[in-house]
């Protein structure tokens, strides 16, 4: 049943129409347990509010599949006003984005001159950037741009998914290029050809990379919920000897909150993930994708308490 209702939202989470009626609508049914809102004000107190507890924040402004130029070159000028607003607040905050915000399926060159423009911000205020991984039609292409920035910028991070098959050997490419790298399990509908199709092998191969990367040297970042993952982490790094300033734990605004509290408690570098803006549609299904349970809290936004 699960698996059925995680292919139901996964397909939801791409639906045009539904994505144009959230947009007009506004945050709906229990989406704002996961969205810090609608505006860049709204961002503003929850990163402040995040940042009194300890945590450290990324923001996403939400879009993605976006097939137009003049949407694309708006989404780079939200990440811009973003960087600004986090300055100007002395937030301690980085930025999320996706490249199919940014134009990936309009042209490659619309991509990487709204990219240049946000990473010259970035580096104006102080702001690191991370590039989301999205579907695996778009990994490619999303790490070769990866790699042309990376060579001209150090203020640039990017995510590498679990559940492909294809990502120890990504890991290996990237290594010349010293990346910061977000680890995740992976949120998107895969084929089996491409994807592990059973959870325990993502784990298996979550654990490998968490492993490898921290092992490289490199700055990462361990995305995720799972209690099993974190002990992993924290085993290698003890195991290690790896210093505190080369990782961090990062979860989703509204998911485990009192883990989140726990980790800083325990000494340990929390990032939250903070998606805002009217494009909350699609985040929010594969959230519900991710652990149906959640449905229970749309149920009580439709129908109240
Ligand atoms: P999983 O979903 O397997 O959950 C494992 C366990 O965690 C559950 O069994 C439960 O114990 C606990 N848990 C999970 N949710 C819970 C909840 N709501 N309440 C209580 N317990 C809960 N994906 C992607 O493809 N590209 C990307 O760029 C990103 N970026 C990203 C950033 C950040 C900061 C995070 C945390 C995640 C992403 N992801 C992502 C999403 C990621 O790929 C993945 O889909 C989710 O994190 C869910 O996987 P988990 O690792 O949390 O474990």
């Amino acid at each position: 049943m699960e698996k059925v209702l995680r292919n139901f939202f996964l397909f939801l989470s791409k639906n045009k129409f539904f994505t144009k009626l959230a947009k007009k609508y506004g945050l709906r049914f229990g989406a704002g347990r996961f969205v810090a809102g609608e505006t860049i004000p709204n961002a503003v107190k929850t990163i402040r509010e995040l940042n009194e507890k300890g945590m450290s924040v990324t923001i996403d402004h939400l879009g993605e599949f976006i097939d137009s130029e003049a949407e694309a070159r708006y989404a780079a000028e939200e990440c811009i006003e973003a960087i600004k607003a986090i300055s100007e607040n002395n937030l301690d905050s980085q930025l999320s984005l996706k490249m199919t915000s940014m134009g990936l399926d309009i042209s490659p060159e619309l991509v990487m001159e709204n990219m240049r423009n946000i990473l010259d911000a970035g580096k104006e205020y102080g702001v690191f950037v991370t590039i989301d991984m999205e579907d695996y039609e778009r990994c490619q292409k999303t790490l070769e741009i990866f790699k042309e920035l990376r060579s001209e910028y150090d203020n640039i991070g990017t995510v590498v998914q679990a559940y492909l098959y294809r990502t120890v050997e990504d890991m290996e490419e990237l290594d010349q290029y010293n990346p910061n790298l977000r680890l995740v399990k992976g949120a998107y509908k895969e084929s089996p050809k491409v994807a592990f199709p059973e959870k325990k092998d993502v784990d298996d191969n979550f654990k490998k990379i968490i492993k490898m990367h921290l092992l490289n040297g490199n700055y990462t970042a361990v995305a995720t919920h799972d209690d099993a993952m974190i002990e992993y982490t924290k085993k290698i790094v003890e195991e290690h000897n790896i210093p505190n300033d080369q990782f961090e734990f990062q979860m989703l605004y509204g998911i485990r909150v009192e883990r989140q509290e726990e980790l800083i408690k325990e000494g340990y570098h929390m990032r939250v993930y903070v998606p805002y803006g009217n494009d909350w549609y699609g985040y929010f299904m594969r959230r519900l994708a991710e652990r149906p349970a959640n449905v229970a809290f749309v149920l009580k936004g439709v129908f109240g308490k």
